[in-house]
C-alpha cells in the first residue's frame, strides 16, 4: 500500500484551535469569565519545560488565562501538596496539572491523588479514570482523547477491528485501550495489549487493523510487523541527539516511518501527529471545566 494518508495532528489542532477560540469568545461575550488552566512544574526537564512551555502559548492562543507555578527540583512533597491545596481551593482556576515526571522523592500517586477530580483536567485522578473506564462523564486523559479525536476526524472504521496497543502505561497504554473498546466510535474494537513481557509481539501486530505504539522505544514497529492497509498511531516521542538541528536533538516515534507508512493506509508522523493533539485536549478539558460542563451539571 503506497498511497498511505498522513494524520496531519497539527492541522486538526489548529482547527480545533480556533473552534476552542470562537467558544471563548462566545463566553466571553455573554460576560462570562476567562477560562484559567493552572501548570506546576518541578524543577528544570528540558522535555518537561518545554512542553509546559507549548501549553502555556496554546492557552494564550485560544484566549485562556494561564498560571506557571515554577517548583525547585528539591521542593518537598508536602510543599507540593499545600500547592496543590491552594489551586483546588482557588475559585478562579478551573483546572490545573501538574507536569510529570516529578523528582524521586515526591510520589506521582500522592500527588495525583491530592488534585480535585473535578479539576484534573489531565484526567489522571483515579475518579476520573475509573469514570472513564464505565463510560461516565469525565476527564478524559489527552493523549488517549487527542489519539480518538484524529480517528473520529479522519472518520477511520474501528467497529469490529483488531486493535493492538503496544506499551501498558497509565498516561496512554491503559487509557487508549479501554477507550477503543467502549461500545461507541470510536471504539467498539477487539483491543490486545502488548508489553515487554508479550510472546509473538509481531504474530500479533500482523493480525492488526489498528496498531496504536505508546512504549516510548524509537523506530520500535518495523514494516515487517504491520498488515498491508493497518492504521498507525504513533505515540512515541524520545529526543535523540542530532547536529541537524538548532536545539541539539529531534524526536522520534515508536514506529520506523519510512517502511511502515509503505504498508499503511493511515499514518500519524512524528512530530506533527499525536503531539499537537495532546494539547488540544488538555484545552478541551479546561473548557469543559470551565463550563461546569462535567462535574457540575445535570450530566453528572
Ligand atoms: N508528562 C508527559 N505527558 C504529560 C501529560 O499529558 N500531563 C502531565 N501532567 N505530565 C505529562
Amino acid at each position: 500500500m503506497t498511497n498511505y494518508q498522513i494524520i496531519d495532528g497539527k492541522a486538526i489542532s489548529d482547527q480545533i484551535k480556533q473552534e476552542i477560540a470562537a467558544e471563548v469568545q462566545q463566553i466571553i461575550t455573554n460576560g462570562g469569565k476567562q477560562p484559567h488552566l493552572a501548570v506546576i512544574i518541578v524543577g528544570h526537564d528540558g522535555g518537561s519545560e518545554t512542553y509546559v512551555a507549548h501549553k502555556v502559548k496554546s492557552c494564550e492562543q485560544v484566549g485562556f488565562k494561564s498560571t506557571r507555578i515554577a517548583l525547585e527540583a528539591d521542593v518537598t512533597e508536602a510543599q507540593l501538596l499545600t500547592e496543590i491545596d491552594k489551586l483546588n481551593n482557588d475559585a478562579d482556576v478551573d483546572g490545573f496539572i501538574v507536569q510529570l515526571p516529578l523528582p524521586k522523592h515526591i510520589s506521582e500517586e500522592k500527588v495525583i491523588e491530592a488534585i480535585d477530580y473535578r479539576k484534573d483536567v489531565d484526567g489522571f485522578h483515579p475518579v476520573n479514570v475509573g469514570r472513564m473506564v464505565i463510560g461516565l462523564p469525565c476527564f478524559v486523559s489527552a493523549t488517549p482523547a487527542g489519539i480518538m479525536e484524529l480517528l473520529k476526524r479522519y472518520d477511520i472504521p474501528t467497529s469490529g477491528k483488531n486493535c493492538v496497543v503496544i506499551g501498558r502505561s497509565n498516561i496512554v497504554g491503559k487509557p487508549v485501550a479501554s477507550l477503543m473498546m467502549q461500545k461507541a466510535y470510536p471504539g467498539d474494537a477487539t483491543v490486545t495489549v502488548c508489553h515487554s513481557r508479550t510472546k509473538n509481539l509481531k504474530e500479533i501486530c500482523l493480525q492488526a487493523d489498528i496498531i496504536i505504539a505508546a512504549l516510548g522505544s524509537p523506530e520500535f514497529l518495523k514494516g515487517d510487523m504491520v498488515k498491508e492497509g493497518a492504521v498507525i498511531i504513533d505515540v512515541g516521542t524520545t529526543r535523540v541527539a542530532s547536529t541537524e538541528t538548532k536545539s541539539g536533538f529531534r524526536l522520534k516515534g515508536d514506529v520506523a516511518f519510512d517502511e511502515v507508512a509503505l504498508k499503511a493506509s493511515y499514518i500519524t508522523p512524528v512530530p506533527g501527529g499525536v503531539g499537537p493533539m495532546t494539547i488540544i485536549s488538555l484545552l478541551k478539558n479546561t473548557l469543559l471545566a470551565a463550563k461546569k460542563e462535567v462535574y457540575f451539571s445535570t450530566n453528572d
